[in-house]
This record gives C-alpha cells, sequence and structure tokens, in this order.
C-alpha cells in the first residue's frame, strides 16, 4: 500500500472531512474516499471511472500525456523491439524480466499446454459456421471452467499459477480453431517445434493438403503485436475481469468476461471496425466526407481507431505499429495497399484539422494493427480475437494481483439514484 503524504479536506454542508492522500511512485496522488460514505453519507460521482483509481497496482503504468507506456517499469517501445511476447508475458506475472534458465522453463511450460482437451472440439461443433469468432470465443473460453477443474479453485496458489499457464497457451489454439471453423478448414493442431507467434500462424494458415512454412518476419511482426496488446492498466475489459474475479469467480469464467468486454467497438473490437470504415472509404478523395460525419456534434460517427481514454498525446503502441506495418506490406509487396493509402491520407488530414489536434484524437493501438493484420491474410473478424488472445497475459497478471491484495473485497460500485420514490401499487382497473 503506498504511503500517507497529507489530508485533503472536504465541507460538505459546513462540516468539514479529513481525507487521506496517497502518493504513487507515478503518476498523479490519489484522495482515499473509502470512508467518505460512512463518515458524511454522500458518495462521489465519476461515470466511467475516468478520475477513480479502482485499485492499486505494480504492473503498467501509462502517462497519457507524454505517451509512455512501462511493463513493471520497462518502456513499451524496448520491450516491443528488444524483447519477444512470452518474454513479456514472464515479465508480466512475475514482475521481473526472466534469467535464461526461467524464460526457458517458462517456454516449455507454456508449449507443452498449447492442446486443448480433445472434447472441447465439439463445442466449436455446436455454433453456425458463419458465427463471429469472439462469440467462440467467449463460449469455449468459459466452458473451460467445465474440463480444467482442477485449476478452478482460486485460493489454491498452485491452481491459479495452472489456470495461468494454461489460458496463455491453450488462447492461439481456441483463437486459430475459431478462424478455421469459420472458414470450414480442418483443425490444425499445435506444434512444440514452432515458438508462439509462428504457431499460431502456422495453426491458422497451414491446412493438410501442402506444407506451410511460417515467414519469420510475419512472425516476428505477429509476435510484435501480441507484445503491442499485452496489458494497459485498468481498461474496460481488464475492470471486467477484476471485478467478476472480486466475486469469487473461476479463472476461466472471469476471462471470458474480459474477452466479451474487448468485443465492443470503442475497445478491443475498434482495430475490427477500423478496417471496415478504412475500406469503406475506399479511396483517398472520399477522406474529407468521413472527418466531416466525425466532426459533426449531431452525428454519432466516431473514426474508429483514432482517440483514446487516457493518451491525449500519442498511442506509443501505434509508433511501433506503424514500423511493422511498413514492413510487413514492404515485404508482401503490397506497400501501395489501397486500405494503408487511405490509412496514411486519412491519418495525414485528420491530425491537420484542428478538431482532431485540439481533441488530441490521433492514431491509437487498433490503427495500424488492423493493417498489418489484413496483409497477413486474416478477415476483419478475427482481429479482435487476436487482440484478446494478446490481453490474455494482461488480464491473467491483473487477476493474480487482485487476488493477492489483502485489501481485496468484492466489487460494488453505487449509484445516484433519479428514479421515482417510494409509491403505492395501484390495481389495473384504477390505472
Ligand atoms: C482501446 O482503455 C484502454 O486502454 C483501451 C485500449 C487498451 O489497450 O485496452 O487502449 C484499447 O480500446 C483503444 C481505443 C479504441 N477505440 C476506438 O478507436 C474507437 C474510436 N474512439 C472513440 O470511441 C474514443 O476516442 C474512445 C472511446 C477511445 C475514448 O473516448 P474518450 O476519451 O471518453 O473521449 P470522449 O468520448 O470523451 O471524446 C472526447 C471528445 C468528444 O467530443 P466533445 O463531446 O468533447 O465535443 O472527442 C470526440 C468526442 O465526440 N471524439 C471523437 C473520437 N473520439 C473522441 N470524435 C471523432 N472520432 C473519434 N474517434
Amino acid at each position: 500500500m503506498a504511503e500517507n503524504t497529507g489530508t485533503a479536506t472536504i465541507t460538505i454542508h459546513g462540516k468539514s472531512y479529513d481525507l487521506p492522500i496517497h502518493t504513487p511512485t507515478a503518476g498523479p496522488e490519489v484522495i482515499d474516499i473509502r470512508n467518505l460514505y460512512a463518515q458524511a453519507d454522500v458518495f462521489t460521482y465519476d461515470p466511467g471511472f475516468t478520475s477513480t483509481a479502482a485499485c492499486d497496482s505494480t504492473i503498467t503504468f501509462i502517462d497519457g500525456a507524454k505517451g509512455e507506456l512501462l511493463h513493471r517499469g520497462y518502456p513499451i517501445d524496448q520491450l516491443a523491439s528488444q524483447s519477444h511476447y512470452l518474454e513479456v508475458c514472464y515479465l508480466l506475472l512475475y514482475g521481473e524480466l526472466p534469467s535464461a534458465e526461467e524464460q526457458e522453463r517458462f517456454e516449455s511450460l507454456v508449449t507443452n499446454h498449447t492442446m486443448i482437451h480433445e472434447q472441447m472440439h465439439n463445442f466449436f461443433r455446436g455454433f453456425r459456421r458463419d458465427a463471429h469468432p469472439m462469440a467462440t470465443m467467449v463460449g469455449v473460453v468459459g466452458a473451460m471452467s467445465a474440463f480444467y477443474h482442477d485449476s478452478t479453485d482460486i485460493n489454491d496458489a498452485h491452481q491459479r499459477e495452472v489456470a495461468s499457464i494454461r489460458l496463455i497457451a491453450k488462447m492461439p489454439t481456441i483463437a486459430a480453431m475459431a478462424y478455421k471453423y469459420s472458414i470450414g478448414q480442418p483443425f490444425v493442431y499445435p506444434r512444440n517445434d514452432l515458438d508462439y507467434a509462428a504457431n499460431f500462424l502456422h495453426m491458422c494458415f497451414s491446412v493438410p493438403a501442402e506444407e506451410y512454412h511460417v515467414n519469420p518476419i510475419l512472425a516476428r511482426a505477429m509476435d510484435r503485436i501480441f507484445t503491442l496488446h499485452a496489458d494497459h492498466e485498468q481498461n474496460a475489459s481488464t475492470s471486467t475481469v477484476r471485478l467478476a474475479s472480486s466475486s469469487g469467480a473461476n479463472p476461466f469464467a472471469c476471462i471470458a468476461a474480459g474477452i466479451a468486454c474487448l468485443w465492443g467497438p470503442a475497445h478491443g473490437g475498434a482495430n475490427q471496425a477500423c478496417l471496415e470504415m478504412l475500406k469503406e472509404i475506399g479511396t483517398p478523395d472520399r477522406i474529407p466526407e468521413f472527418i466531416a460525419r466525425a466532426k459533426d456534434k449531431n452525428d454519432p460517427y466516431r473514426l474508429m481507431g483514432f482517440g483514446h481514454r487516457v493518451y491525449k498525446n500519442f498511442d506509443p503502441r501505434a509508433t511501433v505499429m506503424k514500423e511493422s506495418a511498413d514492413e510487413v506490406l514492404d515485404l508482401l509487396g503490397v506497400e501501395n495497399n489501397p486500405v494503408l493509402q487511405v490509412a496514411k491520407e486519412l491519418e495525414k488530414q485528420a491530425l491537420a484539422d484542428p478538431y482532431f489536434a485540439d481533441k488530441k484524437l490521433f492514431p491509437n493501438v487498433d490503427f495500424y494493427s488492423g493493417i498489418i493484420l489484413e496483409a497477413m491474410g486474416f478477415p476483419t473478424s478475427m482481429f479482435t480475437p487476436i487482440f484478446a488472445l494478446a490481453r490474455t497475459v494482461g488480464w491473467i497478471s491483473q487477476w493474480k494481483e487482485q487476488l493477492a491484495d489483502p485489501q481485496l473485497k468484492i466489487g460494488r460500485p453505487r449509484q445516484l439514484y433519479l428514479g421515482a420514490t417510494a409509491r403505492d401499487y395501484v390495481d389495473i382497473e384504477k390505472r
């Protein structure tokens, strides 16, 4: 727990209350209001929790003004360029970069748990072929609690560890199976001779009829996409996982809840929505029409892939992602990809527009990730499942941290009630 460094005094109807101030290692100080209701019989009000710290954490820190993202203190651009996803997973889960021996042991654990229970294949066959892969993932991940009973007891440290490894190891397999099922191709089993990202690409794109060799540049770009999506403080889906976990729900149910929340177009669904928007724009000459709609106060339309709840300068992940986009498209010889042309022109025009500049609306992580994924051959419906795959380690790390918090109690926000006060029932004959 942070140390107290003074008090804030709030005066309500002439009576004053002192509230402790806690000092973080980085970011704003926090005013501890947990006893305010008991002391002053008032709630605080913060729709969307934009000014509320729901927990303390040591995992990820974002400075929205500086465009800074740290995982256990390490800047995202250094991790994206010098590390790799499973090493970042270790860092997020255990707090420190692993030694060579620790990394080898961790990667071996993950590699040897990538297969799912054979009977779970039947779950996929219960869905329509055209089901959105996110629907399949919510269902199958939630159903893992029906298969892996030996890792559902959240009060058992060993079971928490087993569930963590199982989820990180099996998410690529489940996401790839959801994809294969949606295109009517046979499931491809994971291979232990491939690294995490290459294995995922192999499970998605290989077919029994011929050998599939994973291009190492695409595998590297895939791994970087995983790293850039690994964790992001208390975003909507992570907060969903924490709230589900606060009731004591098993890890598979909590991660299924996180997947469901991530699906929304304002959150993880933005990468799919962004690509669909770029395709709808179609050609650079139509960009002004879409920018005008996004600026129109009477039109709820927004530019997908632009803006962020926290970053009010630039999303550091988008900077790295943009480099990867150029590499991949150059490799695939599609640097003239019409979607990329529209994306680059849209970014240029939007950032030159006072509306976007004044509101600090700039491309976020989802703006470029969709372009890379499309160039790799993924349908837009697979973009958010890939985000969910990558974010699982963040959800799990935050889930473990919360369970270890001695202050943990079930989450129970209150409300500003504006509804009817007590009134008597009226029989239908008298209405
Ligand atoms: C992710 O939280 C996380 O960390 C999320 C994430 C993660 O890694 O977990 O980073 C992943 O979800 C990235 C965000 C992906 N979403 C999108 O790209 C969807 C489009 N973006 C918007 O929906 C919006 O920008 C949000 C939801 C991302 C952020 O919303 P905010 O910060 O609450 O901004 P706001 O809705 O209060 O908007 C502020 C102003 C408003 O205008 P005014 O009322 O002040 O006149 O900016 C406008 C908004 O209308 N605005 C936009 C806009 N985003 C905000 N106008 C046009 N296009 C946009 N994209």
